[in-house]
């Protein structure tokens, strides 16, 4: 598929999530924050919900925890247009309260399909909401910074789950593994990028 043809579908889909009126906490919000990003990238970054800032302008991570977001980014050289971003809930629960396990089932259908569509290579869950989604009963504690290898539908995908840039904000530990974590990311890549190649060239030789 092209990266027109993703864009497509990707504009597609949001405009269904914008009639879905099943979706919880629509009401509450002022935007829709559908998440953005490129839709070819090869990582995928899943965060927990939309905030004041993000509510306002529709758009994800762009208030304190997304400034820090940018510099994560920036540590690894990794330009923040060439990753998508989305959250687990679209809209922004009110007060920023943790989202509820049924809101983010609701959501569930379009994040998935979102990560169809762009099929990255590497999804880098922020904090424990999004882990949950493919590392259930995981603690945050013991696994972030770690790569793993998740059966996701038919296929398999390499999940990190690090921790949420917000709690990072809050604690100087926390904010150093983060760092530390993120800049595992490019090796983690090059691995799975290699290990896809491998893959690859093996099933060619088979044919
Ligand atoms: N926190 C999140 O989890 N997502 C955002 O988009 C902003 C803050």
């Amino acid at each position: 598929m092209t990266r027109e043809e993703k864009q497509k579908l990707l504009d597609d889909l949001k405009e269904k999530m914008l009639h879905d009126e099943s979706l919880p906490l629509k009401h509450g919000a002022t935007n829709l924050v559908f998440g953005e990003g490129n839709p070819e990238a090869q990582i995928f970054f899943l965060g927990e919900g939309p905030g004041y800032w993000e509510d306002i302008k529709g758009r994800p991570f762009v208030g304190n925890a997304g400034a820090l977001l940018n510099q994560l980014l920036y540590s690894i050289e990794l330009p923040r247009e060439e990753v998508f971003i989305t959250n687990v809930v679209c809209f922004r629960p009110p007060n920023n309260r943790d989202p509820e396990p049924a809101e983010i089932e609701a959501f569930q259908k379009y994040i998935d399909e979102m990560i169809k569509i762009i099929g990255p290579k590497v999804i880098v869950t922020l904090g424990r909401f999004s882990m949950g989604k493919f590392l259930s009963g995981a603690r945050i504690s013991s696994v972030h910074g770690k790569t793993f290898r998740v059966n996701w539908k038919v296929s398999e995908i390499t999940v990190v789950p690090m921790y949420h840039p917000a709690a990072a904000l809050r604690n100087g530990e926390v904010m150093a593994q983060i760092k530390a974590d993120f800049l595992k990311l490019p090796e983690v890549l090059k691995e799975v990028e290699n290990s896809d190649e491998k893959l690859s060239s093996e099933q060619m030789s088979l044919v």
